[in-house]
């Protein structure tokens, strides 16, 4: 949880300097680069095709801007390390780098390009409204159009149901890879992902947790998508999707439960009543795990996991992300006897209670 997503402002005792400003305040222009490139499967073309010259890009992707435009657009991705480049401008071969070629390529199961998609498609525009978001403390995503409840207004629509789901995937499938191999299941027989999306952490559990049975739990527009995902895996003998509201349903028993990016969607209130579920759906001795960008306890380092909780304004309102500490209160309250965490990839944690 100490993990540094914080830019250095000047040190005492230096001159000040605009730097950091004018990087933060410009920071969009980098994203929506980036954003545009993932949009466009740039990378995912040149997978295919090495070693593209500009002119080839432009006519494969019917772009009209200026010849002088598309190259800095393809140089400012040769600068931010997403493409290498032979030559210069009329004469330039473009390739992607290492990490494009392994994580944006949508040909290859490990892209994870989905978050990417829907922060260029639904939160570039909403986060337009965060102005809006804190002067009034209301969601300014679908919802703001009159539109229903965050999941009911996405899960309406197959498209963007799946789009949301890869979304999910792509934010923590590194996480979940992590975690699978750094929680210590020696004593745990089952495992439940409650809103487990496209069911790949428990896949990940079943994979790398041979004596592991899992089940993966979300709302019934999700089943058939974590079905699909458990077939692929070919997993299907220890990995099992069922459809159920949290909220309102019964736990599967099981000896781990787990929720990654759950609880923040949701205020203080229901924060404490999934975990009070978890906790009486437990056996003693049981754990519940929690992953999500855990903010530092100083409220200082993880600058992502306050952004995130920011981004919770912008989709539901009055979801929050939460400290170690806030977490520890919860869970003791709820009965909890002890909790620890973990770090996983960039500003990502589990944390975890014991019951
Ligand atoms: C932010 S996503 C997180 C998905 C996944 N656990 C992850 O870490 O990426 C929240 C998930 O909770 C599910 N969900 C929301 N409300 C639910 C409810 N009442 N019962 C079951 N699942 C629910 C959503 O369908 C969605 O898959």
């Amino acid at each position: 949880m100490e993990n540094q997503t914080t830019l250095s402002p000047s040190t005492p005792g230096t001159p000040p300097s605009p730097a950091s400003i004018m990087q933060i305040g410009t920071g969009f222009w980098a994203s929506k680069v980036l954003l545009t490139a993932v949009n466009l499967e740039l990378f995912t073309h040149l997978a295919r095709q090495k070693g593209q010259s500009a002119q080839e890009i432009k006519t494969l992707f019917q772009l009209k801007c200026t010849d002088r435009h598309l190259y800095d657009f393809l140089d400012s991705l040769v600068g931010f390390g997403f493409l290498n480049r032979e030559g210069l401008l009329a004469t330039a071969r473009y390739s992607n780098s290492l990490d494009t070629d392994t994580f944006l390529d949508k040909a290859k199961p490990s892209y994870i390009g989905g978050m990417l998609e829907m922060l260029d498609n639904r939160l570039y525009g909403f986060w337009g409204n965060l102005q809006d978001g804190l002067e009034t403390g209301h969601a300014q995503n679908e919802v703001k159009n009159g539109d229903a409840p965050v999941f009911e207004a996405l899960y309406n629509d197959p498209v963007r149901l799946k789009g949301f789901v890869n979304a999910m995937t792509g934010m923590q499938i590194g996480n979940f890879m992590a975690l699978a191999q750094a929680f210590d299941f020696s004593k745990y027989k089952t495992f439940l992902d409650a809103g487990g999306s496209a069911g790949v952490l428990s896949l990940m559990v079943a994979r790398h947790q041979p004596h592991m049975t899992c089940t993966t739990l979300d709302l019934p527009p999700v089943e058939p998508i974590a079905q699909g995902t458990i077939e692929q895996y070919q997993l299907s003998d220890r990995v099992k999707a069922v459809s159920g509201d949290f909220f309102k349903d019964d736990f599967p028993p099981a000896d781990v439960i787990s929720m990654g990016n759950i609880l923040h969607d949701w205020d203080e209130d229901h924060k404490i009543q999934l975990l009070q579920k978890a906790y009486d759906a437990l056996p003693a001795g049981g754990a519940f795990i929690a992953i999500e960008a855990v903010i530092d306890d100083e409220r200082k380092q993880n600058v992502f996991g306050m952004m995130m909780s920011l981004n919770m304004l912008i989709e539901t309102g009055n979801g929050f992300d939460y400290t170690f500490s806030d977490f520890n209160r919860w869970a003791t309250q709820v009965g909890f006897k002890s909790t620890s965490a973990i770090s996983l990839t960039g500003p990502s944690s589990a944390v975890i209670a014991y019951k």
